[in-house]
């Protein structure tokens, strides 16, 4: 494996409690998934209509790569909102399915108890490595939390999104106008990776030339290694050690820069909080900013096509007004919830929707479920883009963690459907999508389309 490059002194990581209290074993059967290719979504659909409850591992890759997860939220949304998978989830030493609005809601706003931190496991059902953990705001806990935050956030300060405007609406205009007709192509690889590994490139200030990488190293840094293909651990790390790398160098052009300039790295090397960074804090802050603009924002550009598409009334609807934008983008976000959970750790004993937590326990919110409530949404499994109140969704959460990125996905998603629509009246849907075998990350691999010659 490669080495860590230096980034200043090692400062001692702080956190709340130590990860000794919070060791436990489960004592779990042998996993007793057949491989993915045994079935079809037809039969999963058919077995998670019925399947006990206690026997199903939702998590499973196979589950979200097939689409078919739905029914199963839903039965647990009425049978047992707050629910515990012990038996097949092994690889998660046993979690809590939390499938309500209102219990998502009390999670996610309750830090004091439901920690994000990385030493705990952190904010993903996969524990981080324990080896190489990458401490990094979204998995940390107050006070750190907050000052870490408050270093980023400028970059999507109100200014600085009317700043992005103008490049975002060229860059948008450029990429539809290369845009093949007549003939099949992936929307995926030629539009929503590519705005938004350009867009990506623009925050950091990273060589456009290069932008791909910050997509490349978003995937690996999601994907379930045991997904048959996905890169293995020491693969993984070593990956993500190049992109540290590769930072580090632009960390150092920009530290000794006189004042900070406006990108994310220059904001990081300036800042008092966060300019001592440890490399592996460093590079843990690279991976949620990389992944937190990258694949969000690309699985909802792809979503809303098929949405549209799946749904020609909408698109109806859509053409003959473009004042529907703006709900419409907050739909398509809601439908899609490009992040199907976020995870904690509990930090003491609690009750939750009846059932006791002990401390220690994994609780998952699965916003894919609670976005889907019929107790706090009408007509959750409708995609309708003029809906009342659209802004009320929880795909960017709740709380200290509420995602800092929002209004620059949102203004990305509302460019790209104003320069759409002033160019092609119909984009085809020509097949189903590939979709992410990832619990995490709810999102497609390709989506084949054709714009009519
Ligand atoms: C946090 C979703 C776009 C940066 C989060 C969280 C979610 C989320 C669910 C965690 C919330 C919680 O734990 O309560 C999304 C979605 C997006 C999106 C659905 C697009 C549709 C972006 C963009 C950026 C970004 C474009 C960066 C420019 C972040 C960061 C955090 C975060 C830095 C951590 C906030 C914290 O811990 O305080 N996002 N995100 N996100 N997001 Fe986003």
């Amino acid at each position: 494996m490669a080495t860590q490059p230096s980034l200043g002194a090692e400062a001692p990581i702080s956190h709340t409690v130590s990860r000794e209290d919070y060791e436990y074993v489960w004592p779990l059967p042998p996993r007793r998934r057949p491989p993915l290719k045994d079935y079809s979504a037809e039969s999963l659909r058919e077995y998670l209509a019925t399947a006990p409850l206690d026997e199903v591992d939702i998590a499973d890759p196979m589950y979200w790569e097939t689409d078919t997860h739905w029914t199963f939220f839903k039965r647990l949304r009425d049978e047992a909102p707050v629910h515990f998978t012990g038996v097949n989830a092994n690889r998660h030493r046993g979690y809590w399915s939390v499938t309500r609005w209102a219990d998502i809601m009390a999670v996610d706003t309750n830090h004091q108890i439901f920690s994000s931190d990385a030493h705990l496991g952190g904010i993903t059902l996969f524990d981080m490595d324990q080896d190489f953990i990458m401490p990094m705001f979204i998995a940390m806990d107050q006070p750190k939390h907050d000052v870490q935050r408050k270093a980023v956030n400028p970059i999507v300060s109100g200014s600085n999104l009317q700043a992005f405007e103008a490049l975002i609406r060229s860059r948008t205009q450029e990429v539809l106008d290369g845009l093949p007709r007549g003939e099949e192509f992936d929307w995926v690889d030629r539009v929503s990776i590519e705005l938004t590994s350009r867009m990506l490139a623009t925050l950091f200030d990273f060589p456009q030339e290069h932008r791909r990488k910050l997509t490349w190293w978003s995937d690996i840094a999601t994907a379930d290694p045991e997904v048959p293909g996905n890169l293995q651990k020491e693969e993984r790390q070593a990956a993500l050690l190049g992109m540290l790398q590769e930072f580090m160098g632009l960390w150092n052009d920009r530290v000794n820069d006189p004042e900070p300039k406006g990108d994310l790295i220059s904001m990081l090397a300036h800042n008092p909080a966060t300019r001592n960074m440890p490399p592996m804090e460093f590079m843990g802050n690279l991976v949620l900013l990389i992944v937190g603009g990258n694949d969000t924002t690309r699985n909802s550009i792809t979503g809303g096509l098929k949405f549209l598409n799946d749904n020609p009334a909408e698109y109806a609807k859509l053409r003959a007004n473009h004042g529907l934008i703006e709900p419409m983008v907050s739909e398509i976000i809601r439908y899609q919830t490009p992040l199907a959970h976020m995870r904690r750790t509990a930090l003491e004993d609690t009750i939750l929707g009846g059932q006791h937590i002990a401390k220690g326990d994994k609780v998952v919110m699965w916003y894919a479920s609670g976005n889907r409530d019929e107790r706090a949404i009408e007509n959750p499994d409708a995609f309708i883009i003029d809906r009342p109140r659209a802004r009320q969704h929880m795909s960017f959460g709740f709380g200290i963690h509420r995602c800092v990125g929002n209004r620059l996905a949102e203004l990305q998603l509302k460019i790209l459907w104003e320069e759409i629509l002033a160019r092609f009246d119909n984009i085809e849907v020509v097949s189903e999508p590939e979709r992410v075998p990832s619990a995490f990350v709810k999102g497609y691999k390709s989506l084949m389309v054709r714009i009519p010659a």
